[in-house]
This record gives structure tokens, sequence and C-alpha cells, in this order.
């Protein structure tokens, strides 16, 4: 994952945006009520709005700009052969391992390297003539300083022994390298392959109805549908299907916000084309294609706000490779939690048509008309999180200024991608002709883009509460409007205001918005 560039630090801590997503309702724990559930996130009203931006941009590039892509949208619960022909049941699987401690928490085992360690007994010595060791309750840490502190966390309260006085007692000549847990000191099982895919089962009885999975990737419902769309739509190669939509994996451990979750949304491409040996002069061939799709969708990312010094690209070694890939790029991003996968874009060759071919026993094969012959399409994938998609963008769009004496926050987001486009304020909400007018200007402008009414604060307020939600637009209604018919149009990025005829600012905004979305 990580190359040898010098580490760079992002600019802003991940609690600075989980609490502004938390406070400003963009995002917010799962089921929170009931004390969340790990690995879920729930969108709030604006953090949807930012989602359905950065979906409709990834859409309108992906399909609507080009003329060699169709969308579609698969079912979430496919017939399970699919994920035997994929390779999912037999290999989507992380190596797990236990703690026999206290805690018996779950690691994946490459995520706690052998350390070395030493045993230390616990003794009750509450009562001094009677010192007694306790059971066969052994804590593995580097240290004793380290293990008093595993002792008084995990092991105190569950051995009943709060309040009694204890000593931890080195084991002689117990010191070896090992897995243990970090947390609670235990020893570690070997590890043991856990399947990431989540099921449920389809049918009314349970006991009788048919375990399904809940889809891991997006992907495969492109290639079963690989005929369908080819015959309909009457394509030729190279031509690609896309789709965006959930996505569902156990992971154990789920961590750093909406970075990595179990339920989570993927915007995919699957692009047919020829390989090289059916290329003739002047065709692209599949790692020509390949390249390609780095360069659309790395330009994809920086069109919509991510800096370009912020993202790099990592290339699979062979080993790292998946069996059925020729090629992996990742593009990653620098989040908060650092340099980190983004977007893989992989050169899956033919192993998933001809894994399907062999399962379902259909032909998937093309029929190339030109040649007269057919053949297995070669596949490039660029493959998107949209909640880690989310996640950069607001991350770049995070900053902090200086304003006279005062911190200003503002999300300079791509005005695509912003949740709100403008907010309309009266100056005085006490006159009634003021908020008539400003009430009417905002239903005039929401026929268009999306328009708040605010009157709820004094105006500095009003302005600080939409840059820090990234809203590109403030109209001001003062009294002065209602002699000259005019308002006060103000910029979130420059803050610089212009007068304009009420009239005029819906066709100034949308300009503005148009102009954004076809220069950057
Ligand atoms: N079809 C290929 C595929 O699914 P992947 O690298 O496993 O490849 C693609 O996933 C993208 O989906 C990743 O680059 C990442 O942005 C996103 N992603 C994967 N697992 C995720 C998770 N648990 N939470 C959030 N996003 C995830």
């Amino acid at each position: 994952m990580s190359e040898t560039a010098p580490e760079q630090q992002c600019h802003v801590t991940l609690d600075t945006l989980v609490s502004l997503c938390k406070r400003r309702g963009f995002i917010f724990p799962g089921s929170e009520i009931y004390d969340g559930l790990a690995g879920t996130y729930d969108y709030g009203p604006l953090g949807i709005e930012l989602k359905r931006n950065v979906r409709e941009a990834w859409w309108r590039s992906m399909i609507h700009d080009r003329d060699d892509v169709e969308g579609i949208e698969s079912a979430i619960l496919m017939n399970p052969r699919t994920w035997k022909a994929s390779g999912h049941v037999d290999t989507f699987s992380d190596p797990l391992c236990d703690s026999l401690g206290p805690s018996r928490k779950r690691y994946r085992a490459d995520h706690v390297p052998p350390m070395e360690a030493t045993a230390f007994e616990i003794i009750d010595v509450s009562d001094e003539a009677a010192p007694r060791k306790v059971d066969d309750a052994q804590i593995w840490a580097p240290s004793k300083k380290k293990a008093k502190e595993i002792y008084q966390a995990y092991w105190e309260k569950p051995l009943g022994l709060s309040g009694r006085r204890v000593k931890l007692e080195e084991v002689a000549g117990s010191t070896r390298v090992g897995r243990f847990s970090p947390d609670d000191g235990g020893l570690l099982t070997e590890p043991r392959a856990f399947n990431l895919m989540l099921t449920t089962h389809c049918g009314p009885v349970v006991e009788t109805a048919a375990q399904v999975y809940l889809r891991p990737e997006t992907a495969q419902g492109m290639f079963v549908n690989f005929a369908n769309v080819q015959s309909s739509m009457r394509r030729k190669l190279p031509f690609g299907i896309a789709q965006n939509g959930k996505s569902f994996r156990n992971e154990i451990t789920p961590k750093n916000f909406i970075f990595r979750t179990r339920e989570f949304e993927q915007a995919e491409l699957e692009f047919f084309c020829k390989p090289g040996e059916e290329c003739r002069e002047g065709e692209m061939n599949d790692d020509q294609w390949w390249e390609h799709w780095v360069e659309y969708r790395t330009n994809w990312h920086v069109r919509y706000g991510l800096k370009r010094e912020h993202l790099r690209f990592y290339h699979q070694t062979k080993e790292e490779l998946a069996h059925y890939s020729k090629a992996c790029c990742d593009i990653e991003f620098l989040f908060p939690i650092g340099w980190q996968e983004l977007e893989g874009i992989a050169n899956r060759t033919d192993y998933d048509l001809k894994q399907h071919m062999k399962e379902s026993g259909k032909d998937l094969r093309y029929f190339d008309a030109e040649l007269n012959k057919h053949y297995v399409p070669y596949v490039i994938e660029p493959a998107l999180g949209v909640d880690r998609s989310c996640l950069a963008f607001l991350t770049d769009a995070y900053t902090e200024e200086q304003v006279r004496d005062d911190k200003r926050v503002v999300l300079k987001l791509h005005r695509d991608l912003a949740p709100v486009k403008c907010a309309v304020f009266p100056l005085l909400k006490n006159k009634p002709e003021l908020v008539a007018m400003a009430e009417k200007l905002t239903l005039d402008l929401k026929k268009k883009f999306h328009t708040v009414y605010d009157d709820t604060a004094a105006i500095g307020k009003l302005y600080r509460r939409q840059d820090e939600i990234g809203t590109p637009f403030c109209v001001t209604v003062d009294v002065d409007s209602l002699e000259d018919q005019a308002v006060t149009v103000r910029d979130r990025d420059t803050m610089q205001q212009v007068r304009l005829g009420i009239d005029k600012v819906r066709g100034h905004i949308l300009a503005e918005l148009q102009a954004a979305r076809g220069t950057q």
C-alpha cells in the first residue's frame, strides 16, 4: 500500500471532521440511541445531499459524458452460485485469531505481528501471611509496567479482585516472541480463515430457506449481465457496464469513521475490451485501456476538488496481485489517517466471465463480426468507494481561515457537490415585508437548485453556518431591497458581495453553477 514518498500530514484531524459531520447533520453513528452498531453510519440531511451529488458526478462522468458505457442497477441478493464462481465463497476471507484472555477479542492476524513478551502471574497478597496465586491467569506483556496497566483494565474486575491487593510476578524464563493480545495480554489462538460475506435467508422459513449473501461488491452484477446488456444495447467491444450501490462485508475491524464500514457504497465499472492478441492496427488493447482509466479516474477526483498533491498511485507487486489480476493500481489519498486506498483500478483479464461460463454453463463469449470469431473479452475495473470519496472531498474542502479576529471554518466543496447551493436570509426577521420577499425568492430559487431559508440568527452567524456546510451562495434581503428590488449575493470562498436585481439572482447562480461544472 505505501510508497517511499516522504510521509505527509493531513491538515485536518479525523476527530475534527467527525465532530463537524455530527454537529452539522452530515453523518451520525448508526442506531445511536441503542449505543450504535459497529461498522455502520447514518447519513443525515446534509450528508445524503453530499453523497447523492458525489454519486451523480460519478454517473455523469462515467455514463452520460461518454458514449461507451451503459448503467445498470442489479439486485443486491444474487444467486449464491455467483459467489462460488467469483471465488468469494472459497477465498474472500481474512485470517483471524482470538485472545484467550478475559476480553476474548478477535484480531486480524496481520494486525497483530509477533512481539517479544514475558508472562506475569497474578498473586493475591491481601492476606500477607498466605499469598495466593490466581488460578492459571497469565498476562503477556513487554514490561511489568504494561502488565500492571493491562491487569487493571482487563483482569481485575472479571477475576473478582477489585479492592484486593495483588502483585504481578514474572514467570522465570518465560520471555519469548509470540502472538499476544495487545489489549488484554492473553495468548492468541492460531489464525483461522474467516469469510467476510454477510449472509441472510431467502424464503419464509429460515430452516428450509436458501442461504444467500449480501453482495460484497457490485462488480458481479455487471458480469452476470454482460450478455444481456451487450445484446439489448447492440454493443460492440470496447464498452463498459457501470453501477453504484450498497455492498456489505463483515469487516473484522471496521474503523476510522466511514473509511471502513460493514455496509458501504461502491461505484464500479467493468469495461470490456479486446485482449491484445485480438486487436487490429490502431485499436487500444487492455493495457492501454487500463492506463486510460487510471488517468480518467484521477482527473475526476481532481476535477471535483481533491488536491493533486494529495493523490498518489500504488502499483501492486506481482506477489500482491489477486490471482486473476494482471495489473492493479490503487489511487491513494492523504486521509486524516494517512495515505490510504481511495479507488482501485484493476485489469481483471477474462477471469470473471470465464468463471461464470464454467459455473452457469452459459456461453458468454463475444462474437467479433469483423474477425468472424468468438472470444472472451478482457475487463478493466475502476472500483470506487463512495463513502471514502465523501470523506476525501470533506477532507480537502475543510479550511480554517482567520478573518479579522475571528476563525472562519469553511467547506470549500466543489459547487456541484455542495449539499445546499444557496441560502436566503432576511436582514431583519421582525419586518414582515422583508421576510415575505425572502421567502418568495427562496421558493423561486428552489425550482432550480437546492435552496434554504434561514432567519434564526444574526446575519454574521448565518453566513458562518452556511460556510461550515459549504453553501456556495448566500443571498440577503435588506431594507433597501424593498425600494430597489435588489439583493446582496455573497460568494462563499471570496466572501465578496454583489448587488443584483432580484429577478437576476436565479440566472446568476445558475450560470455560476454551470461554469463550475464545465471548467473544473
Ligand atoms: N470489485 C473490486 C472491489 O470491490 P475493493 O478494493 O475490495 O475492490 C473497491 O473495493 C473500493 O471500495 C475500495 O477502493 C474502497 O474505496 C471501497 N471499500 C472497500 N471496502 C470498504 C469498506 N469496508 N468500507 C468502505 N469502503 C470500502
